[in-house]
């Protein structure tokens, strides 16, 4: 079952995504955040610009909404580069993939998104692109079939996907460069939400968006969606004044509690506590009692939980922490499976 979540790393709507794309930055200095990859980032763009040369192909992985998009794009500006967006499901034939390569001019970006779900074929045939800038394809069927070697410029390709573990190893090796990107601790988050705040002409104190920060999962995306939430109750509630009880009551009212877990998260540990007695439980098991896809539990609603430490994947299946009892007001069983497990 898919349904809408406020704290969904993933996109919700095409509108949404229309102020999420004004809030993006532009450049490397106006990012806030992932200090670490930044300066990596701004070290090879500055070498290659000096150089004259493309960037090595680059590899960001991460859960969805901490700007793996909005990096690729500040890559293309940094670099003065045209970029050309494109994703894993949307190449379903090898002809699809052919158009766009064949395209690209020199230093151009190739920005592919959830690049673990190419299919294979299509794959097969990003290795010679990625590797010696070509691509091989046959035309003409049994005797009369040739193979025509075709040069490609010299482009960059980004790829983004949520789990570096789903890629293939051959295309994971044709990477250059792997950056992680990890979800941001809620000091930087807050500034996110100062700065958002101050582009959409929201009036928002330090500890209002601590508040807002706090509830983000370690996610901008989410940030700035909850940013709208609180900016909606405060104009209908409260004259428009925003401070943090006022951002914590609408976030209440929002099902967004103090640690950003919404009904699903509540709902998962309370499975896992209550019905699985503090687990160990697969994680299949867990998506059949909720009647939720595995995949989105593992790249949805797993990765905070783990994050925060609520959740502990074990050899034998999911976990509840102490922690996450606590904060939902249960107790672990006394003789629980999952008591030898700390
Ligand atoms: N908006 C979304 N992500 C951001 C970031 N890392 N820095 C600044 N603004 C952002």
């Amino acid at each position: 079952m898919t349904r809408e979540r406020i704290v969904t790393g993933g996109q919700l709507s095409p509108e949404e995504d229309l102020v999420q794309f004004s809030l993006r930055p532009k450049a490397l200095n106006e990012y806030i955040g992932q200090n670490e990859l930044r300066e990596k980032l701004k070290v090879l763009l500055e070498a290659a610009k000096g150089r004259g040369e493309a960037v090595e192909h680059i590899l960001l992985y991460g859960p969805p909404g901490l700007g793996k998009t909005t990096l690729a794009h500040i890559i293309a500006n940094e670099m003065k580069a045209k970029i050309i967006s494109t994703s894993g499901p949307a190449l379903q034939r090898a002809g699809d993939l052919m158009g766009i390569l064949t395209n690209l001019n020199d230093g151009d970006i190739l920005f592919i998104d959830e690049i673990h779900r190419l299919s294979p074929f299509v794959e097969e045939f990003i290795y010679p692109a990625m590797e010696d800038f070509k691509v091989d394809f046959v035309v003409d069927k049994g005797a009369f079939a040739k193979v025509i070697n075709m040069p490609l410029k010299r482009f960059t390709l980004v790829g983004a996907t949520t789990r570096a573990g789903m890629l293939s190893a051959p295309l994971r090796d044709r990477f250059g460069l792997y950056y992680h990107i990890d979800f941001y601790p809620p000091e930087d988050l807050a500034e996110i939400v100062r700065r958002s705040a101050g582009l959409l002409e929201i009036d928002i104190d330090r500890e209002a968006a601590m508040v807002v920060a706090g509830r983000s999962r370690g996610t901008p995306r989410i940030a700035n969606r909850l940013l709208r939430r609180v900016r909606d109750y405060a104009a209908v509630k409260a004259n428009g004044e925003i401070n943090s009880e006022i951002a914590a009551t609408a976030l209440d009212v929002e099902g967004v509690d103090s640690a950003g877990l919404d009904n699903l998260d509540r709902k998962l540990l309370k499975i896992i506590i209550e019905y699985y007695k503090g687990g160990p439980v697969g994680i299949e098991a867990l998506g059949a009692t909720l009647n939720e896809e595995t995949d989105t539990l593992i790249d949805m609603v797993e990765p905070y939980l783990l994050k925060i430490g609520f959740v502990q994947r074990t050899k034998r299946g999911r976990v509840a922490s102490p922690e996450a009892a606590r904060h939902l007001g249960l107790s672990l069983p006394d003789n629980g499976p999952q008591q030898n497990l700390f």
